[in-house]
């Protein structure tokens, strides 16, 4: 019964708030005048007819304007256990009225708080994890050098430095990806030849894989409107990519040439190519197709990451596609 009566909210339909003040008070005016009148007509005395006028006019009220204080109270609870970090609370949102559309904002800010809380605790698990696995590995060779377990050579050194190396780079890109989200990056824009800038980029990626061929298609003179040092960080970043994924003696295939409004540059190898399940998600932080074989390679899979950043900061664009017969191949598009 109380479940039955809790579900009727007869003035839901209405559309403004003062219309269902207005509908409450009209509805037990007119219910106490006419419960006056009929008990005055059956012969009840007046005092007593009063009384009855007045428990049917809160019984009326009761009824009409259930409903319409039932979501201000439940967002009450809700920012309680929000404060308390429960973001799961959602409200009651039938009313079409002022209270019901303030429901609904509610719903949505709500479901967004949500997401970016679950988002941070993801952020800070990948982080640790990340940063983790270089340490300890760090502190477990420290160890044996210690015990004596180990001796102190030139392989050792070397290793230990990569080790310090790959967790100034990881710090360095979950820095610059703080800087993006919080908006603070600031773009030096200026117009530079497309050739030169790749070239530069090859210049620095090239050596890290001597036996992949770069083979550079770019129309002399073809310039490009953009932040040279960070266009260089996009394109290391998807040469870096390309160079690391493709088979021993393959080549990477990189082309700059003019599209409607912009500059298209596309990066293309022979590995294997991605995923069509994971093509739209390895732009996101932390993703990797195959986190096992990845983690091999030095990758925290932020690389993309920042590349999306930058490109949209620019204005631009940038996606994945796969090739046939096999390999992948990042298109980024750059305002002009
Ligand atoms: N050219 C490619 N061929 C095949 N897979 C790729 C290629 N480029 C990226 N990927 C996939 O996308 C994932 C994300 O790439 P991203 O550059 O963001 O990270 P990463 O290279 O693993 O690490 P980081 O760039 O931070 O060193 C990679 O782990 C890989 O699985
Ligand atoms: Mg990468």
């Amino acid at each position: 019964m109380a479940h039955v009566l809790r579900d009727i909210r007869p003035l839901d339909q209405v559309r403004s708030i003062k219309v269902k003040l207005g509908l409450v008070v009209l509805g037990s005016v007119a219910a106490t005048v006419g419960a006056i009148n009929f008990a005055i007509y059956v012969g009840v005395h007046a005092r007593f007819a009063f009384v009855a006028g007045l428990i049917i006019s809160l019984v009326v009220i009761q009824l009409l304007a259930h409903g319409m204080v039932l979501p201000l109270r439940q967002m009450a609870a809700a920012t309680r256990a929000m404060a308390a970090g429960d973001y799961s609370q959602r409200i009651t949102a039938t009313a079409q009225d002022e209270v019901g559309s303030l429901a609904r904002s509610f719903n949505t800010m709500a479901s967004q708080l949500d997401r970016a809380e679950r988002q941070r605790r993801e952020l800070v698990a990948n982080v640790s994890h990340e940063l983790r696995t270089p340490i300890a590995a760090l502190r477990a060779r420290l160890e044996n050098l210690a015990d004596g377990v180990e001796a102190l050579d030139e392989a050792a050194v070397t290793a230990m430095l990569r080790g310090t190396e790959r967790l100034s780079i990881l710090v360095d890109q979950l820095l610059e990806l703080s800087q993006f989200e919080s908006g603070s990056v600031r773009l030096n824009p200026q117009r530079f030849g497309l050739a030169e800038a790749i070239e530069d980029a090859v210049a620095e990626v090239g050596p890290v894989r001597p036996d992949v061929r770069i083979a550079v298609t770019a129309d002399c003179g073809l310039t490009g409107a953009g932040d040279t040092a960070r266009v260089h960080e996009i394109l290391t970043n998807l040469l870096t990519n390309a160079v690391r994924h493709s088979p021993e003696g393959g080549t990477v295939t990189v082309s700059a040439r003019p599209a409607p409004g912009a500059v298209r540059i596309e990066v293309s190898d022979q590995g294997p190519g991605i995923p069509a399940a994971d093509i739209e998600r390895i732009f996101d932080r932390f993703y990797r197709v195959d986190a096992a074989r990845e983690a091999g390679s030095g990758g925290a899979g932020l690389g993309l990451a920042i590349a999306r950043s930058i490109v949209e900061l620019h204005g631009g664009s940038i996606r994945a596609e796969q090739r046939i017969p096999s390999g992948c191949r990042i298109v980024t598009e750059l305002p002009n």
